[in-house]
């Protein structure tokens, strides 16, 4: 439920970054004091895409999932560097 929120203000705020990146960067750090390292977010990009790809049908094209990678590349790169 929190993961399916955070996306949800995350694609409602992407043109707002001053609002987006200090809650990004707080995840990133409340992730690496659970454990979590630079080599677990391509796996976890590899299953959210698969997911969304599955739940999307015919909505999932080209477009969208460039849209969602990149978004995807942005929050693990923010996560990362907190
Ligand atoms: C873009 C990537 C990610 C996003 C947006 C994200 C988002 C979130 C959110 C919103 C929570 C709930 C945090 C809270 O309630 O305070 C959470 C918890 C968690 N995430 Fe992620 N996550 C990401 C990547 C990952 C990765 C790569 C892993 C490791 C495989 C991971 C492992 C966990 C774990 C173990 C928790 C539970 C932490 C706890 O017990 O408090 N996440 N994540």
């Amino acid at each position: 439920m929190r993961f399916a929120q955070i996306l949800a203000y995350v694609v409602s705020n992407l043109r707002a970054p001053d609002k987006l990146l200090p809650i990004i960067r707080n995840l990133g750090a409340r992730h690496r004091e659970v454990g979590v390292v630079a080599e677990h977010f391509p796996p976890f990009k590899a299953a959210l895409l698969k997911t969304l790809r599955e739940k999307m049908g015919e909505r999932w094209t080209p477009e969208v999932e460039m849209a969602w990678s990149s978004t995807y590349d942005m929050l693990a790169r923010e996560m990362m560097s907190s």
